[in-house]
């Protein structure tokens, strides 16, 4: 679904991704996980484009979205394209990013009808039904100023599959949460994993990467470390900063 090779970004003179490759197969769930700064955030970004890549090459569900040449030159597909690739997937932010002047049901609708022109007619029973799976059909007339953080993010992501995307995407989702609220947003990532959801995952939560994930990818100073099933990299990580960033993390 994602192949993403040798990709490289920098900010400024710092090189934030240096030759990062990871593939995500259909059906799929992998968590990255790595210290802070270690650029997992900034490697989502793009392949979301929220962020443009320096060098390397990405594909999504077969299509490519940005190559370089022999001679090093990046290149991006034409912009229509990258908009209709990108609507293949989902984003999760760790900050919510609902809009506060919508009510639960407006912020999950608003995308299918602005982006995909979808009547509210036509969307409004899907978001519903949405809502209902995230166990929050109750609070469709809330704003989101009234909901609790786990609230907020299961409205989040809700809104992300009313889109109806191929791919989800979560950076740190539940980071912002207080310890208690956790649990609800993981069980709605864990079931939408049980559906076969394709997700890739940024988390610090090592129990859900643990359990949920079929592979883990470990990222330090903007390089992929390494990557493998999740019983096998937890049990025997094989390079000594993997090990070390576990040893802290257990
Ligand atoms: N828009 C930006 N401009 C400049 N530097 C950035 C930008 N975004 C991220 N960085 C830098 O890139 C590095 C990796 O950041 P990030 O991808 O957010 O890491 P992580 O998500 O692993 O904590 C950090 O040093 C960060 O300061
Ligand atoms: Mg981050």
């Amino acid at each position: 679904m994602i192949s993403a090779r040798d990709i490289c970004k920098s900010f400024g003179g710092q090189q934030v991704l240096r030759k990062v490759s990871l593939d995500l197969l259909r059906g799929e769930v992998v968590a990255v996980i790595g210290p802070s700064g270690s650029g997992k955030s900034t490697f989502l970004r793009c392949l979301n484009h929220l962020e443009t890549i320096d060098s390397g090459h990405l594909e999504i569900e077969g299509e490519v979205l940005a190559a370089t040449d022999a001679a090093g030159v990046c290149s991006y597909v034409p912009e229509a394209q990258i908009r209709r690739i990108g609507r293949k997937m989902g984003m999760v932010f760790q900050s919510f990013n609902l809009f506060p002047h919508l009510t639960v049901l407006e912020n999950v609708i608003e995308a299918p009808m602005v982006v995909k022109g979808l009547a509210r007619a036509q969307i409004v029973p899907r978001a519903e039904a949405l809502l209902a799976k995230v166990g929050l059909l109750e609070k469709r007339d809330s704003y989101p100023a009234r909901l609790s953080g786990g609230q907020k993010q299961r409205v989040a992501i809700a809104r992300a599959l009313a889109m109806e995307p191929d791919i989800l995407l979560f950076d740190e989702p539940t980071s912002a949460l207080d310890p208690e609220l956790t649990g609800e947003v993981l069980r709605t990532m864990r079931e939408l994993a049980q559906e076969h959801m394709t997700m890739l995952v940024v988390t610090h939560e090592m129990g859900f990467a643990r359990e949920v994930a079929n592979r883990v990818a470990f990222m330090d100073r903007g390089e992929l470390i390494e990557s493998g099933p999740a019983a096998q990299f937890f049990a025997q990580p094989k390079h000594p900063r993997t090990q070390a960033f576990l040893h802290n993390m257990l």
